[in-house]
């Protein structure tokens, strides 16, 4: 049985003093929910103080990205031994904003996820398809692509320390949720492929989350999918309340 990890990606948004607001609310709300991962992936710049604010709770720290070096001239970036250093232990790879505003290469996400695995950081690996290519019958080709593309070069062995987001484009901050059959059917294809490259055993273990409008509302029916591992929440992350809802209606199904 795979545990359920929700995870709380807030994107560019909150300062300090709003991301500890919200990490009090939570570590309140959900300080009795044993049976679901709960990570808040906060900016660089909180994550120091959100760590000591959920230390001891059973709420974990993950950051949105890494640069795959480990220290040197690299203005501006922040390497994973790093974030080790602020207490994260997971981190977000791969985002869709990130390969499309950034232009990141699977090549790239590829030594990310080496360079977190390497610190002992578990990486969030998104992947997913636009609608145009939805559109054109090339999710699945997409999904392949991203999959191999990310994980070349790795072991089973590192498989179950990585979990996938399946993050369709489409249904990021767009308030259009794949349906569970749709979110289903390509983490089915994502295992699949798991099981094919890495061996059976690696295939039942990885957890997949969605990712792409969850809300309160959906989550109970996506996570009753036999293939969906719990989410990768954006927007509904950002309040307490629907975040607080969320995890605990994603732990009862
Ligand atoms: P929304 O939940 O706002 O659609 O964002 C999803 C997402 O990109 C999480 O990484």
């Amino acid at each position: 049985m795979r545990k359920k990890i929700i995870a709380g990606n807030w994107k560019m948004n909150k300062t300090i003093t709003e991301a500890l607001d919200l990490v009090r609310a939570l570590t309140l709300g959900l300080k009795d929910v044993k049976d679901v991962d709960i990570v808040v992936c906060p900016v660089f710049t909180a994550l120091h103080s959100v760590h000591q604010a959920i230390d001891g709770s059973n709420i974990m720290l993950g950051a949105q990205n890494l640069f795959w070096e480990e220290k040197g001239a690299f203005t501006g970036e922040i390497s994973a031994p790093m974030l080790k250093d602020t207490h994260c232990e997971y981190v977000i790879i791969g985002h869709s904003e990130r390969r499309t505003i950034f232009k990141e290469t699977n090549e790239q996400v590829n030594r990310k996820i080496k360079a977190a695995l390497k610190a002992g950081l578990l990486p969030i690996v998104c992947v997913g398809e636009r609608l145009e290519e939805r559109e054109n019958n090339r999710t699945f080709d997409v999904i392949k692509d991203h999959v191999h593309g990310a994980l070349e070069g790795l072991s089973a062995d590192n498989l179950a320390n990585i979990i996938i987001a399946y993050e369709p484009v489409w249904a990021i901050g767009t308030g259009r949720t794949a349906t569970p059959a749709q979110a289903q059917e390509v983490h089915a294809f994502i295992r699949g492929l798991i099981r094919d490259a890495f061996g059976a055993d690696a295939g039942q273990r990885l957890r997949i989350q969605y990712g792409g409008s969850v809300t309160p509302e959906n989550i109970a029916s996506l996570s009753a999918q036999p293939d969906i591992d719990g989410a990768l929440v954006g927007g509904a992350s950002l309040k307490a309340e629907s975040f607080i809802q969320l995890v605990k209606l994603s732990s009862s199904t």
